[in-house]
């Protein structure tokens, strides 16, 4: 949860929020995935997914799941984000999901981070 301050009341307000799954795997207890980074509107491009990723990575290491996966919508903004923190773009998986919007299939596109090698491109 990443805490900002609301300009006009001076108030703490929660400004964005990411979710870490590890999952229990016998042969990946060393994998984690990001389920949910969400940033309010009006707090958007401020830094705050950056923050949030950054200790989302610390959280991570520290549980000893330093092979980071995410999926992101394919065409959405986001997927411009992850590359720009560091993710590697593995690929696209075409009609992934349906789209809460209008129902319709989209595709989801593919990032890791392994914080045991650094990013490597
Ligand atoms: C995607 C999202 C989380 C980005 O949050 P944010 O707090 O605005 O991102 P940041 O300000 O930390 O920006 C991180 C980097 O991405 C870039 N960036 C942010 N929004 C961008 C956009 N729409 N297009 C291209 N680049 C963008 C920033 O310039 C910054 O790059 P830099 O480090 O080179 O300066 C936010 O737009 C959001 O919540 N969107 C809706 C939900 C969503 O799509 N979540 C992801 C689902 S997997």
């Amino acid at each position: 949860m990443q805490l900002a301050s609301n300009p006009q009341t001076g108030k703490g307000v929660v400004a964005g929020i990411v979710s870490l799954d590890m999952p229990i795997s016998q042969t990946g207890p060393f994998r984690s995935m990001v389920e949910k980074l969400l940033v309010l509107p009006e707090y958007r491009n401020m830094g705050v997914a950056k923050r949030l990723m950054t200790k989302l990575e610390e959280v991570a290491l520290g549980a000893g799941r330093p092979l980071i996966l995410l999926d992101t919508v394919t065409g959405s903004p986001a997927e411009l984000v992850y590359p720009k923190l560091g993710y590697t773009f593995v690929g696209v998986i075409p009609d992934y999901g349906i789209s809460p919007k209008d129902g319709s299939l989209g595709g989801a596109t593919l990032f890791y981070m392994d914080l045991r090698r650094g990013n490597q491109e």
